[in-house]
């Protein structure tokens, strides 16, 4: 702002309008100043012209302060606006603040006007200040969320390669052992005949597990934020996850138990690619958490009801420490060394369960360390958190 204050008057009464401008006179503000008496005016003044502060009279001719005020809003956000009147009532005062307006003043008070503008100028500098910082700060989270965003793809990256070398490596080595077996000659006996069988069926079998880990992949990696709540298999759900973590478990030969007693069929309204998201979440969590205990084991149970169905995912770990437990699903929180964890996984699964219209949280009395969903087989439609709009009819 450069020292000269940019000053717009809203009053029909010249004389008080003068009144205005003399107090400012005397207190050796620099400014400049325009004056208006209608709405077209002002919006004509506001469209063309920068202010700082905006004063105007309570009623005008076919416009009062609330008029002045919603037509300052359209323009200005954070520009302060003062209501000078020649008698204001209490309420009509709280109603002006409510709807945005920053102080009033008597016309028999117009003493204060300069302290009062100085006032007003310096808080609303102060909000600009905050909000440019809110925005840097914003920016700065943006980053950091693609950056973690980049972290989880090299993550998931070496998920895929981890979870699909080992079959591989079956389907290659017998298709090498076959390949020198028919080089020795073995092609005609039964036995040979027999094993070949067999050892297509692995092949034919193991290339079906990565074909559904690749499935998996791209399910779970899916931008699904935008896509429509549909009908989607809970088996499918467990099954995408599953898969992109079973080889995990075997080498940390951490015993895997899973409850999921349901039909096939059994389905709720949701996004399923999110809906695995999750659950894959909650199963690294659980590995990471007793990969290195004496005891470990992972334990997933479905238990799905009338309305609704309730996930829990259970470790062998003894729970989590109660520093922990406030901050962990704060996005960012991490105890996992640099570069292994971006301490996001909770923080979007608690979000994407809530968007589902469910419940997610931590199990604090559980014996063992557990986190529970509960999510609705059918959602409700939702009301927007529509903006509260505060009419400024005219009295
Ligand atoms: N099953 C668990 N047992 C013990 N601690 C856990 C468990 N699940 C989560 N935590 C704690 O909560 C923290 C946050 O978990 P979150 O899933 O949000 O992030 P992360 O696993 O660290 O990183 P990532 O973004 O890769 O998931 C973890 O770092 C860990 O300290
Ligand atoms: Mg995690």
């Amino acid at each position: 702002m450069s020292n000269e204050i940019k000053v717009l008057i809203a009053e029909d009464i010249l004389s008080d309008a003068e009144l205005i401008v003399r107090q400012l006179e005397k207190a050796n503000l620099k400014f400049q100043y325009v004056r208006v008496e209608t709405a077209e005016e002002m919006q004509e003044a506001l469209k063309h012209g920068t202010f700082n502060i905006i004063y105007s009279d309570y009623q005008m001719p076919g416009f009062t302060a609330l008029d002045a005020l919603k037509i300052a809003r359209e323009h200005v956000k954070d520009v302060p606006f003062i209501v000078i009147s020649g008698s204001i009532g209490e309420e009509t005062a709280v109603e002006l603040m409510k709807a945005g307006a920053h102080d009033y003043l008597l016309k028999s008070n117009l003493a204060k006007l300069s302290q009062l503008t100085m006032k007003a100028l310096e808080d609303a500098q102060n909000r600009i200040e905050l909000r440019e910082a809110e925005r840097v700060v914003n920016l700065q989270r943006e980053k950091l969320v693609d950056a973690a965003k980049m972290s989880a793809l090299g993550e998931m990256a070496s998920v895929i390669a981890h979870e699909i070398n080992n079959p591989l490596m079956v389907i290659t080595s017998k298709v090498s052992l076959l390949i020198r077996q028919i080089d020795n000659g073995q092609i005609n006996s039964d036995e040979f005949k027999e094993k070949l069988k067999d050892n297509l069926q692995l092949v034919s079998k193991t290339a079906q597990r990565i074909a559904r880990i690749v499935k998996g992949v791209k399910t779970i990696s899916r931008n699904a934020e935008n896509d429509p709540m549909e009908l989607c298999s809970l088996k499918g759900i467990f099954e995408d996850s599953l898969e992109l973590c079973r080889e995990k478990f075997q080498d940390f030969e951490i015993e895997l138990r899973t409850h999921m007693e349901f039909d096939d069929e059994f389905s709720l309204e949701g996004r399923s690619s999110q809906l695995s998201q999750v659950i894959l979440n909650l199963l690294t969590n659980a590995l990471d958490a007793v990969k290195a205990l004496p005891h470990k084991w992972v334990e997933l149970k479905v238990v799905p009801g009338i309305h609704g169905v309730v996930i829990s995912v259970t470790d062998s770990g003894f729970g989590i420490s109660n520093q922990i437990i406030n901050k962990m699903m704060e996005p960012f929180f991490t105890t996992k060394g640099v570069g292994k964890g971006t301490g996001l996984g909770l923080s979007i699964s608690k979000a994407i369960i809530e968007d589902h219209q469910g419940q997610f949280y931590y199990d604090q009395n559980s014996l063992n360390t557990c986190f529970v969903i509960k999510l609705p087989l059918k959602q409700q439609p939702v009301i927007p958190h529509g903006e509260v709009v505060i009419e400024l009819e005219k009295k």
